[in-house]
């Protein structure tokens, strides 16, 4: 790549030093560094109680550092940017019920562009586009809670990627779902132009999906590699508690990027 290009293409994550503790005084994060290029897909593992859902809830300042910094595309993650930082930052979280709360599917696609000041054409536009990207184009004028769990979570993507974000974070995408459903939302996330942070315990799924995964162990990033490589250290999965399903080999299965 023209490295002049590369220079000016500001990472779309860049995490740096990031210490919080809830303010029961427990500290969940203890000093978290990391960086994740545009257009890269990455893995965030870890085993229950690591610290990964803090760390992405303050990733669109939900929750603000008690040390460190948070930049997305450049821009500080802060007070000040908070509206733009929320236009850049999708966060699907795990249940789609917390994020689908209208009477139809296009109002909630439509929700936060709205909220961004869009209107008439180019907003029915834009729901449509997303819905279709999630292949719930023929859904639009459906009510949220008729809809069955695996769509409701397609939604949920189609409300994030309504807002055209820099960054796309998905807490736990494959919980629930089917495994056509599971393999379809892949194909979906896939097909996107659109850099990508994937919390899972779903290592098969990081594998398929993510180039590169980092492990959050204790409130710290433990390890950051190639999501083939990093499976396959038996030593280093034992000592964070990450399991591979019964019968899984990482190094047979070929991951596509
Ligand atoms: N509101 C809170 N107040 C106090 N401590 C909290 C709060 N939320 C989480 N914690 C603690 O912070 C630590 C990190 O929790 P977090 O939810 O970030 O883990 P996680 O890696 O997302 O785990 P899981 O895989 O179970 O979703 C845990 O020890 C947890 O008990
Ligand atoms: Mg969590």
């Amino acid at each position: 790549m023209d490295p002049v290009v590369t220079a000016a293409v500001p990472a779309s994550l860049e995490v740096a030093g990031l210490a919080y503790a809830y303010p029961d005084g427990h500290q969940a994060l203890f000093g978290v560094d990391l960086s994740i290029e545009r257009g890269e897909r990455v893995a965030l593992l870890g085993p229950n109680g690591a610290g990964k859902t803090t760390l992405v809830l303050h990733l669109n300042g939900i929750l603000t550092a008690g040390a460190g910094t948070v930049t997305v595309a450049g821009l500080p993650v802060g007070k000040r940017h908070l509206a733009e930082i929320r236009r850049k930052v999708g966060i699907v979280f795990q249940d789609p019920d917390d994020q689908l709360f209208m009477p139809t599917v296009r109002e909630d696609v439509a929700f936060g562009p709205a909220a961004a000041g869009m209107r008439g054409p180019d907003l029915e536009a834009r729901v449509l586009k997303a819905l279709g990207q999630v292949g719930m184009a023929e859904y639009v004028d459906r009510p949220p809670h008729h809809l069955s769990f695996g769509q409701r979570r397609r939604v949920a993507v189609a409300t994030v990627l309504a807002m055209e974000p820099e960054i796309l974070v998905l807490d736990e995408p494959s919980s629930n779902l089917d495994p056509a459903s599971r393999r379809e939302l892949a194909d979906i996330l896939r097909s996107l132009d659109v850099t990508v942070l994937m919390v899972t315990h779903d290592l098969p799924y990081a594998l398929e999906l993510c180039p590169r995964a980092l492990i959050l162990s204790e409130g710290v990033i433990a390890a950051d590699g190639p999501t083939g490589e990093l499976l396959a250290d038996a030593d280093l999965m034992s000592g964070h508690r990450l399991e591979l399903p019964f019968g899984f080999d990482p190094k047979t299965v070929r991951a596509h990027g």
